[in-house]
């Protein structure tokens, strides 16, 4: 495949705390700067109607929705994000950077959620057909270190942080099981490292995935 037939789109997944927030936002940051026409954009959410579901998803009781519930909710607002964000952007020749998309739900529905892989996928393709992203970077370590950053945040989109140790221990193994069916598509990327490193791994990544020179504005000289 040449590289201008590729999808341009890049997803940063893994468990919560993990660091997708910061490094999708200098992500973009690089790619602005190499003077690419790019979005960020996040799920669940991602766009206005997305960004509505997900309030009822992340706020509240653990308990309120079960798995099947969740991912009936997780693909309601990912259809309105692809539909109404990711396919026009994409279609204007834009690169979209997205923090998640559909292997969270494969790795908290499908895997911790004990849905099963073959219900989200059937689900997935209902909802979505045939897209795939390009390349989903996956930031892994352990998730207990991951959930004590997340709960120092103290906001209110707690609902999935406060789910079972056990829960999110599962959801780590799930992302590593899921990146190790495709190694084209998944790559799996130690978050357990300081900022500046972390996002190195990425940009090189993805230079040699798409034959780019993108470059990293230091936090730390
Ligand atoms: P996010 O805002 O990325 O949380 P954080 O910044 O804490 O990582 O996502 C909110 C929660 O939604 C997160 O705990 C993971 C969960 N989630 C799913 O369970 N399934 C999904 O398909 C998606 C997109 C997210």
């Amino acid at each position: 495949m040449k590289d201008s037939d590729k999808t341009r789109m890049i997803v940063i997944d893994g468990v919560d705390g993990s660091g997708k927030g910061v490094q999708s936002r200098r992500m973009l940051e690089a790619f602005v700067r190499a003077g690419f026409d790019v979005i960020l954009t996040r799920e669940p959410g991602g766009s206005p109607a997305a960004e509505d579901v997900r309030k009822l998803l992340v706020e509240g009781d653990p308990e309120k929705w079960d798995s099947m519930t969740e991912l009936m909710l997780m693909y309601a607002s990912r259809r309105s994000h692809l539909r109404d964000t990711i396919w026009p952007a994409l279609a204007q020749g834009k690169w979209v950077i997205s923090d998640r998309y559909a292997d969270s739900s494969r790795a908290f529905q499908g895997i911790a959620g004990e849905l099963g892989l073959e219900t989200v996928e059937k689900i997935h393709h209902i909802v979505v057909g045939d897209f795939e992203p390009e390349l989903v970077l996956i930031l892994d370590l352990p998730e207990s270190i991951g959930l004590d950053r997340a709960n120092q945040r103290g906001d209110q989109e707690n609902r999935f942080e406060m789910k079972s140790s056990e829960y999110h221990a599962k959801v780590r193994a799930a992302y590593l099981q899921i990146a190790s069916s495709n190694h084209q598509r998944y790559q799996v990327i130690d978050a357990n490292q300081e900022i500046d490193q972390v996002s190195e791994a990425l940009l090189e990544v993805v230079n040699r995935h798409f034959d780019l020179k993108l470059a990293l504005t230091k936090i730390k000289q």
